[in-house]
Formats: C-alpha cells, sequence, structure tokens
C-alpha cells in the first residue's frame, strides 16, 4: 500500500500577490521535472490564494490556506471561514502550525472547531504537532506529540481520518536551520503512526506524515528515504520555486 507523497509549501506571511503568483507560476513550469508521484501544494497568504489558484490552473499542483476560523461565518472581525477557502479553490488548510500555537494561543479545544469547519466545507487538513526544545531535551516529545494527537485527531470520524494530512514540525528545527536528524523524524513519525493505529487501525497506514523544519534540497532525500516519512512541510525554502521543486526531487 504506497502512500501519497506530498510536499507543501507554507508561505508563511512572505509575498505579495503579484510575487506569490510568480512563484506559483514557476512552480508550475518547473514541475514536470519532479515525479508525478509527488503531490505539491502550496499555500500562501490569504490575500493572494485566488490569485494564486488561478496562476496554478490546468496544473496537478493544490493550493491550501495557512489557516481558517472557528466558525462558520458572522460577526468574526478578521477571521476567514473554511467555506471561503473552499469557495476560492483551495483544497487544503494547515491548521494547528506551531507559531499559531505559540503566537496566537492556538488549542486543542480552537482546533477541534477549525476541524470541523474544514471537513464541513471539503478542506484537507495538515495538522501540525510537535515539540519545543525544552520538551525535546526533557525527553517529552513522545508524550507532548501523543497530547496533540489525542486531543484533537482522535475526535474524527473514520471518514474525516481518511482525509488527514499530519506535519510533525519539531519546533526548535523551524526556522532555525537546525533539522531533525533522518533518525529522529523516522523515531517520532513511527511513534506518530502507532498513535494513529491504536484509535483508527490499519487506516493509519495510510495517513500522510510530513516532515517540516529546515528541510531543504540537501537533506530532503534522506528524510524522505525514512519508511514513516512521506514528504514534507517546507517554510523558507519553500519561497524559492527552484528550491521547493528540488525538494520533491528528493523522493
Ligand atoms: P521552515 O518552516 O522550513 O522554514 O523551517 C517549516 C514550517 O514552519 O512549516
Amino acid at each position: 500500500m504506497a502512500r501519497k507523497k506530498i510536499v507543501a509549501g507554507n508561505w508563511k506571511m512572505n509575498t505579495l500577490p503579484a510575487e506569490g503568483v510568480e512563484l506559483a507560476k514557476s512552480v508550475v513550469a518547473g514541475r514536470s521535472e519532479v515525479c508525478e508521484c509527488v503531490n505539491f501544494i502550496v499555500c500562501p497568504p490569504f490575500t493572494h490564494l485566488s490569485q494564486v489558484v488561478e496562476a496554478v490552473k490546468g496544473s496537478d499542483i493544490a493550493v491550501g490556506a495557512q489557516d481558517c476560523a472557528t466558525e462558520a461565518k458572522g460577526a468574526y472581525t478578521g477571521e476567514v471561514a473554511a467555506q471561503m477557502i473552499a469557495a476560492l479553490g483551495c483544497k487544503y488548510v494547515i491548521l494547528g502550525h506551531s507559531e499559531r500555537r505559540q503566537y496566537y494561543g492556538e488549542t486543542s479545544e480552537s482546533l477541534n472547531k477549525k476541524m470541523a469547519q474544514a471537513y464541513a466545507n471539503g478542506l484537507t487538513p495538515i495538522y501540525c504537532v510537535g515539540e519545543n526544545l525544552e520538551e525535546r531535551e526533557a525527553g517529552n516529545h513522545f508524550a507532548v506529540c501523543k497530547a496533540q494527537i489525542e486531543e484533537v485527531v482522535f475526535n474524527l470520524t473514520e471518514e474525516q481520518f481518511a482525509n488527514l494530512v499530519i506535519a510533525y514540525e519539531p519546533v526548535w528545527a523551524i526556522g532555525t536551520g537546525k533539522t531533525a536528524t533522518a533518525e529522529q523524524a523516522q523515531e517520532i513519525h513511527a511513534y506518530i503512526r502507532e498513535v494513529l493505529r491504536s484509535k483508527f487501525g490499519a487506516a493509519a497506514e495510510e495517513c500522510p506524515i510530513l516532515y517540516g523544519g529546515s528541510c531543504k534540497p540537501s537533506n530532503a532525500a534522506e528524510i524522505f528515504a525514512k519508511a514513516d516519512v512521506d514528504g514534507g512541510l517546507i517554510g523558507g525554502a519553500a519561497l524559492k520555486a527552484e528550491d521547493f521543486l528540488a525538494i520533491g526531487k528528493g523522493f
């Protein structure tokens, strides 16, 4: 049973609309150099989701948002509803990124609501988990990831779980240039899959688990070669089409 291979770009708060369109077009232009077996996703800021959807039209590159609201619609100034994201032609939404947990008070409670909104609107969540440096050094990384999964993913139905992507992103490796070793990634990915198996059984074998945290062309192949690593969620290196595509060649 071959799991989906995914390379997703999290652009974070980078690119102006014209730059984002150019980046997306460059990814489309170079896409044919990479195995068709790789599923590419780009996640631009809300402001140019629509233009990027347009820019990748006709290609197999999917578009995702970086967050969505907990509520369906209404008086929630500044929020963006999952329904709005889906209406633009997006297929994915990143939820629970560590930057949102850390800087914007994201909790399992809010994430449960966001997951429900994503599914209600046909979006596939890319649900992020991962420990910070202190937790890693104390040896608590397994427990942290387990809790982040139990508190949110365990509330999904089997049908919803079949349409989920997980990203393991150690906070200490995000944007720091420090990458988890391929062995560290495999160890925790295998553990995450075991936790998923305890709840969802054999369906856990089909859930893509991506690695994120300073993943780049020079280390992608080694990390992706591991049995339980099904691709990457890429930050910095997703801002250059050449690097982003080169990471796809890591498979
Ligand atoms: P990075 O970010 O690749 O820049 O470390 C990854 C992420 O936060 O998704």
